[in-house]
């Protein structure tokens, strides 16, 4: 176990070129608190919560007040890791100072930083959100919320054009202020140049191993969902084997009588039991 004083967001951009960074999402109390205590460096509260929490198709319909209330649960299971609220799809695409406001709502809930998706086009919202004094975690590359209704889930970075326009987006986020940027779906070449071209921390997500840190889904990492299996994500567990074969168990034992046993059973002092069946029989 790490310990357990609380990371700044300075922490974390000096640890670049000296030592990699782990990042998970994290969407409730409960997992935040083993997340944290396994000495992951950032959990990310991350709008895919709409999929593999809210079980929606896509992270667009989540809202601001669901956010916030997984955003609170998961600051409050953590004491070291710095917690990263994510801005949900029209939460900040309507006007810096809509933005401003509802970034200001996710550190009211307990976030440490915010993250937003978006290339150079939103730099004025996030020099908006800096300049109220809350750090902000870019996102450029693949981006869920908008990038799959013009073009599906695409590798980014693939031509000679692609790769620059990321570069040049990478430095200009950087000039904006952000405190490090996640790279989804990029290639390796590319996420090398990015991760060589700024002195923030680059954290990839299906972009190979060049960059400063990794974030995974937890539920995909943890195999909560059999049939989810992305090319980029490893299996640190199977879950859902382990979870349905638990309830199964139980659902059999409680048929069956088993469950409670003896040991799960509590009861009366036995004074007290006596004189109660005595009183009983009169
Ligand atoms: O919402 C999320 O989980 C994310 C990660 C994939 C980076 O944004």
């Amino acid at each position: 176990m790490q310990g357990r004083t609380k990371l700044s967001v300075s922490d974390i951009i000096s640890k670049k070129g000296k030592e990699k960074l782990s990042v998970l999402t994290a969407y409730d109390y409960s997992t935040a608190k083993i997340c944290d205590s396994a000495g992951i460096d950032i959990l990310l509260v991350g709008d895919s919560a709409a999929m593999v929490v809210l079980g929606y198709s896509s992270t667009v319909p989540v809202g601001m007040q669901e956010m916030m209330i997984f955003c609170g649960a998961v600051a409050r299971g953590t004491k070291r890791a710095i917690v990263v609220g994510d801005m949900p799809f029209g939460s900040y695409q309507v006007d810096p100072s809509v933005a401003v406001e509802n970034a200001i709502q996710m550190i009211k809930s307990g976030c440490d930083a915010v993250k937003l998706e978006g290339n150079s086009e939103i730099v004025d919202t996030i020099t908006a959100i800096i300049d109220a004094g809350i750090p902000v975690m870019g996102h450029i590359g693949f981006r869920p919320q908008t990038s799959s209704l013009w073009e599906g889930h695409k590798l980014q970075g693939r031509t000679k054009e692609g790769a620059n326009k990321l570069i040049e987006d990478a430095i200009i986020l950087e000039k904006a202020g952000v405190f490090s940027i996640v790279l989804e779906m990029v290639t390796s070449e590319v996420v090398d140049a990015i991760t060589k071209s700024v002195s923030i921390p680059t954290i990839g997500i299906g972009s190979g191993p060049n960059s400063d840190g990794q974030v995974l889904v937890l539920h995909d990492m943890l195999g909560i969902y059999q049939d989810i299996r992305p090319k980029f994500v490893k299996r640190y567990a199977e879950l859902n084997k382990g979870i349905f074969d638990a309830v199964s168990t139980y659902n059999h034992e409680v048929k069956i009588g088993m469950f409670p046993g003896e040991s799960n059973t509590f009861h009366m002092d036995a004074k007290e039991l006596d004189k109660w069946k005595n009183e009983r029989r009169v």
